[in-house]
C-alpha cells in the first residue's frame, strides 16, 4: 500500500466530513440522547454516513470501525477507526474544539492517524515512521521535563460511577503538582495538542478505540510516548491511558500506578 497517498484520501475524507460538521454548527441541531450526557446528532451521523461510504466506495474489502454504526469486518487485515464527530458536547454548545477522527491500521498497527478540527481548519496528521505535521508543519512534543512546570490534560468518564469520583481525585492530586490541568472534551484534540507542546501530558479513563487510534500515532510521531496507566503498550480499547512528551511519563505514571488508584482500573 502506498501509505502516503492513503494519507492524502484520508484527509480528504476528513475535511469532506468537516463540512458536513461545519453546516450545522451552531444551528439546526437535532440531539439524540445516548444517556442524559452522551449525545449524538444529526451531523454527527451525516459525517459518519459520508466516511463509511466513501472507504466502502474505495475499499469495499477493508473493515471499519466507527463509533455510531456495527463494526463491519471481513476478516481484513486492514481496519479503518473512525470518529465522526469527537467533542460531541462542545459542537452542540457551539465551543469550537471538535474533531473528526480517522485511523487505518495494518494487521493491528496504526499506519496513519488523522484529527481535523473543521473549526479551525486544522488538520493534525501521521504517517507511521514519518513524523508528524499540522496541516503542512511538522511538530514536536514538548522538552520539559518537570511535572510542577507541566500543563496537564484530561477527562472523564460519562457515567458517573466509582471511577468517575475517583478520576476527580485524580485531577486534585495533579493540580497540586503541575501548573495546571485542563478539561478541554475532544480527546483526539488532547493527544494532538501534547504532540505539537501545548500540553505536556493527557490521561483518561474509559476511552474507546476511535477516540485513541489516529491521536496516539500522532503523538508518538511527534516524539511522544503512550502506554496505559501500568506502562504496557496503548491499549486498542482506549483504558487508562497516557500521552506525554516522554519526559515526564515516568512522573505521570507514579501518581497513577499508586495503590490507592489501581481500583479503578479496567
Ligand atoms: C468524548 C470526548 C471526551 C472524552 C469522552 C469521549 P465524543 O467523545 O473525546 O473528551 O472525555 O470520554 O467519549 O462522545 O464527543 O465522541
Ligand atoms: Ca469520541
Ligand atoms: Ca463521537
Amino acid at each position: 500500500m502506498d501509505y502516503n497517498s492513503l494519507k492524502d484520501f484520508t484527509i480528504d475524507l476528513a475535511k469532506s466530513s468537516g463540512k458536513i460538521l461545519m453546516s450545522y454548527y451552531g444551528s439546526n441541531l437535532k440531539i439524540d440522547k445516548k444517556s442524559s450526557v452522551d449525545l449524538v446528532t444529526k451531523a454527527d451521523l451525516e459525517s459518519e454516513k459520508n466516511i463509511i461510504s466513501t472507504i466502502k466506495t474505495n475499499f469495499p474489502n477493508h473493515d471499519i470501525i466507527s463509533e455510531e454504526s456495527d463494526i463491519i469486518s471481513s476478516k481484513s487485515n486492514y481496519k479503518w477507526i473512525v470518529d465522526p464527530l469527537d467533542g460531541t458536547t462542545n459542537y452542540v454548545h457551539s465551543l469550537p474544539i471538535f474533531s473528526v477522527s480517522i485511523a487505518l491500521q495494518y494487521k493491528n498497527d496504526t499506519k496513519i492517524g488523522v484529527v481535523y478540527n473543521p473549526a479551525y481548519n486544522k488538520c493534525f496528521w501521521a504517517i507511521k515512521d514519518m513524523g508528524a505535521y499540522d496541516n503542512n508543519t511538522k511538530i514536536s512534543v514538548s522538552n520539559n521535563d518537570q511535572l510542577i512546570n507541566s500543563l496537564l490534560v484530561t477527562g472523564f468518564p460519562y457515567k458517573q460511577d466509582k471511577a468517575w469520583h475517583k478520576s476527580f481525585d485524580i485531577f486534585k492530586e495533579f493540580y497540586s503538582l503541575t501548573q495546571g490541568v485542563r478539561r478541554l472534551g475532544a480527546a483526539s484534540l488532547d493527544f494532538c495538542f501534547v504532540a505539537m507542546g501545548r500540553f505536556d501530558g493527557f490521561y483518561e479513563l474509559n476511552l474507546k478505540p476511535w477516540d485513541v487510534c489516529a491521536g496516539d500515532l500522532i503523538c508518538r510521531e511527534a516524539g511522544g510516548k503512550t502506554s496505559n496507566w501500568n506502562n504496557n503498550k496503548m491499549p486498542f480499547s482506549g483504558s487508562n491511558i497516557i500521552a506525554s512528551n516522554k519526559k515526564i511519563h515516568s512522573s505521570i505514571l507514579k501518581i497513577l500506578t499508586q495503590k490507592k488508584y489501581q481500583t479503578i482500573l479496567n
